[in-house]
């Protein structure tokens, strides 16, 4: 009885509703980790057969990036719905930021579909019990190769950006996650997996980032951690929110203390900040050993955007040093054994 009491939980912490599972085999495994993190003519999906080929996006202050500078930042959006609760076709929500790292799996931050506070998970232990998310994972979908988060607004800055929309099959959850309704460990093992119906197919502008190799602690003062998403930008006065930008930044001490494991922060060199919007965006750095790009973060929290803007205004009026903040970022390679449990993605 017992036995079967800790199963069951152990199946209710690491799949959210598995359906028919896209865990990747050793194989493919091997095959995506050879190609990841950089552009590889012809690697086009994980069969192992390759495809004979002849190709301004922004955070507050963030850089805007343009089309494949970013082949693996995707827009997570939420299907519209009416007040009454009915679905709008083919309008979509602008929600947050995600990353590809396999043809069928995108890294965000768990707190996207949130935790109800009714009832609670385990505080202490992480166990979600009978916990429920506030949001429908189903009602997520993806876009890749964009950059603006949702079709009407690359509409509005006349882009010619193409949407297709990837559906959501199933949910994976780090055990631990605990959400909102957790006082002081919000973001503690705040990451999740989005796994989808379809497979991404990659090409020059779409492409999966590697995940570190082994665990690593981020060293302080590093530098070259960028991060690409598509929130909010109080400073942006044509559109503040849904671009995709780019903040480069470097792991500093995080402005408020937060005593958990497996997280760092990071601080961006021109004092910008992510926003809203931003939350689950990837962090990248150019691997020391390889020439690839790899996952290092995927941001969780950080201070309000529009505060810190509004300070930044004032302070620029009297000729001040401009405040600095910091983006509570989950360290990636702390959480390995999970990505390679839920997908088969296994670093080893
Ligand atoms: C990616 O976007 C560019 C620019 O909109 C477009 O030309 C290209 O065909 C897209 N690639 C894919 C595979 O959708």
């Amino acid at each position: 009885m017992t036995k079967m009491k800790i199963l069951v939980i152990f199946l209710c912490l690491l799949y959210v509703l598995p359906t028919n599972s896209k865990r990747l085999t050793p194989r493919e495994n091997k095959i995506l980790k050879a190609n990841c993190g950089r552009y590889v003519e012809g690697f086009i999906s994980l069969s192992g057969k390759r495809k004979e080929t002849s190709e301004e996006w922004k955070a507050l202050y963030g850089k805007e990036v343009s089309i494949g500078e970013a082949p693996w930042a995707v827009s997570l959006t939420m299907k519209k719905r009416t007040l009454s609760g009915e679905r709008v076709e083919d309008q979509f929500v602008q929600h947050g930021t995600g990353t590809l790292i396999s043809p069928w799996h995108i890294v965000t931050a768990a707190h996207l579909v949130g935790i109800t506070e009714d009832p609670l998970p385990n505080c202490e232990t992480g166990e979600l019990n009978d916990a429920k998310f506030l949001r429908d994972f189903k009602d997520f979908v993806a876009f890749v190769n964009v950059t603006c988060a949702v079709p009407e607004m690359c509409k509005d800055l006349r882009r010619g950006d193409q949407f297709k929309a990837f559906a959501v099959e199933s949910l994976y959850i780090r055990k631990g996650y605990v959400g909102e309704g957790c006082e002081n460990r919000e973001s503690f093992n705040d990451i999740a997996v989005f796994e989808l119906k379809e497979p991404i197919e990659f090409s020059r502008n779409i492409f999966p980032v590697c995940l570190p190799s082994k665990a690593k602690t981020p060293v302080m003062g590093a530098k070259g951690y960028k991060l690409y998403g598509y929130g909010r930008d109080p400073s942006d006065k044509a559109l503040e929110s849904g671009k995709l930008k780019t903040l480069v930044g470097t792991v500093t001490e995080c402005s408020d203390e937060f005593p958990y494991e497996g997280v760092f922060c990071t601080a961006a060199e021109n004092r910008g900040l992510a926003c809203d919007g931003d939350s689950g965006s990837g962090v990248v750095r150019t691997s020391e050993t390889r020439n690839v790009e790899e996952l290092v973060g995927v941001l969780s929290a950080g201070a309000s955007c529009p505060e810190l803007y509004d300070a930044h205004l004032l302070q620029r009026k009297h000729r001040r040093t401009l405040t600095q903040e910091t983006d509570l970022l989950i360290d990636v390679s702390s959480h390995l054994e999970f990505f390679c449990k839920c997908c088969g993605i296994c670093t080893k």
